[in-house]
């Protein structure tokens, strides 16, 4: 134990950079939004001060509107070493921040979770009360954007404009909403990916995904970023179940937030409870007991089983019929984690993939949220089978950024923020 969590410090030492921590310094050399979450979970028990200040460069960052961007870009990374950079976002520039450069796209919004997990750590409350307090607005603004300008369903859930937003890239609940959006092979040419450079091409999403990738942000780019006309416009429009429980969680917290930092919890838990009975009504499909994707265009849930439908299970006000029937599923030879832990796709789908990306590897982060789930729930056993199996993978294969569900073998960037920051809090 003493051994991992001195690997995955060092881990984090290493991709710490002025004033924010890179989620790989191969892969992924700027600030990235969620990550920035979970690194500031995990670096609450090795340098406090460093997950503040993770959390604070990213909100500097946050737009007028309140949307907090996907990437926060390092001006002193070159515009070569990743792809899509600053120049193709074209983002108007941050205020105050020195050539500070984003993307126009979100990510899942762990962060109010994330904050109040530094805090409960803090020893000096005092300071990090200070920090609350800093953070608490912005929050809200995150907040209110997504179930605002984002609600595109008109139900009170957020609608992702882009796969990016969800985290989960290239997972099988998206096939059939961008089987709409046209696969330009040609803007390859144009626009040169990085990532498979550095990484293995069959471990990344195919060219055919990032030539809707590219379309999908190009397009949105050059509506200056609008929200409003999104569902006549744009060619995916999809409520995910991982991105809106996430939502609702980031609710608890900010009601927990607020009664520190002397606000108001009652609408924020008014609020946690209409997502969760929205994410009832819209995203479960009664047949196979998860939760699925829908696409806003059409009305229709996705038949895929992803892990992202079994994430729900962090809402503290799920019904008990329904917290057994996702156990049930997330027990099943689909998702069960007898060896590796929960895989990010349905192990028995004809195309599950074991090693590319989010379409069959195994993920510390949702990984970690069902763990916290399951105690949620009053899970112990299952939480702690989860908690050990998640270790184990992470001991023999390293702080990688994914694993192979069969065998556990690390795959995608080797010293990887996120996996590293969350061993560290499962070690705790
Ligand atoms: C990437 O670069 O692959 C990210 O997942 C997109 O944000």
């Amino acid at each position: 134990e003493a051994d991992l969590r001195q690997r995955a410090a060092e881990v984090l030492d290493a991709n710490w950079e002025r004033d924010h921590t890179v989620p790989s310094r191969a892969l992924y050399p700027h600030q990235w939004s969620w990550d920035a979450a979970f690194i500031a979970v995990g670096l609450a028990h090795h340098a406090p001060e460093r997950a503040w200040w993770d959390l604070r460069s990213l909100f500097a960052a946050q737009w007028a509107d309140g949307r907090v961007p996907h990437i926060v870009f390092d001006p002193n990374v070159s515009e070569r070493d990743y792809f899509p950079g600053p120049a193709f976002w074209d983002a108007p520039p941050v205020p105050g921040r020195l050539a500070g450069l984003t993307t126009g796209i979100v990510q899942p919004p762990v962060h109010a979770v994330a904050a109040w997990e530094v805090y409960r750590r803090a020893t000096d409350r005092p300071a990090a009360r200070a920090e609350l307090t800093w953070l608490y607005p912005r929050l809200v603004r995150q907040q209110e954007y997504l179930f605002g300008a984002r609600d595109v369903g008109g139900a009170g859930l957020a609608s992702i404009v882009h796969p990016w937003e969800s985290g989960l890239d290239n997972s099988p609940a998206w096939d059939r909403a961008l089987a709409a959006v046209p696969a330009d092979l040609s803007l390859l040419r144009r626009h040169r990916r990085q990532d498979t450079n550095v990484a293995d091409s069959s471990h990344r999403p195919t060219d055919t995904d990032y030539a809707r990738y590219i379309a999908l942000a190009a397009a949105y780019r050059d509506s200056g970023y609008a929200d409003a006309g999104l569902a006549q416009r744009h060619l995916f429009l999809v409520e995910c179940p991982a991105f809106n429980a996430i939502l609702g969680a980031a609710e608890h917290a900010l009601a927990d937030i607020a009664e520190v930092v002397g606000a108001d919890p009652a609408p924020h838990r008014d609020r946690a409870e209409h997502i969760t009975k929205a994410l009832l009504d819209r995203l479960l499909d009664p047949a196979t007991g998860m939760f699925h994707a829908r696409d806003v265009r059409t009305g229709e849930l996705t038949p895929a089983r992803c892990v992202s439908g079994l994430l729900p299970l962090i809402l503290p006000g799920l019904p008990e019929d329904r917290v057994a029937a996702l156990l049930a599923e997330a027990g099943s030879g689909r998702f069960g984690y007898a060896g590796p832990p929960v895989p990010s796709y349905d192990r028995t789908a004809p195309d599950f993939d074991r090693l590319r990306y989010w379409r069959g590897p195994v993920w510390i982060n949702v990984n970690w949220l069902l763990w916290r789930g399951l105690r949620t729930h009053g899970h112990a056993a299952a939480a702690g089978t989860l908690r050990t199996a998640m270790l184990d993978v992470i001991r023999r294969g390293g702080c990688y950024e994914y694993f192979d569900p069969i065998d556990g073998a690390g795959i995608g960037a080797a010293a990887f923020s996120w996996t590293a920051a969350l061993a560290l809090d499962l070690l705790a």
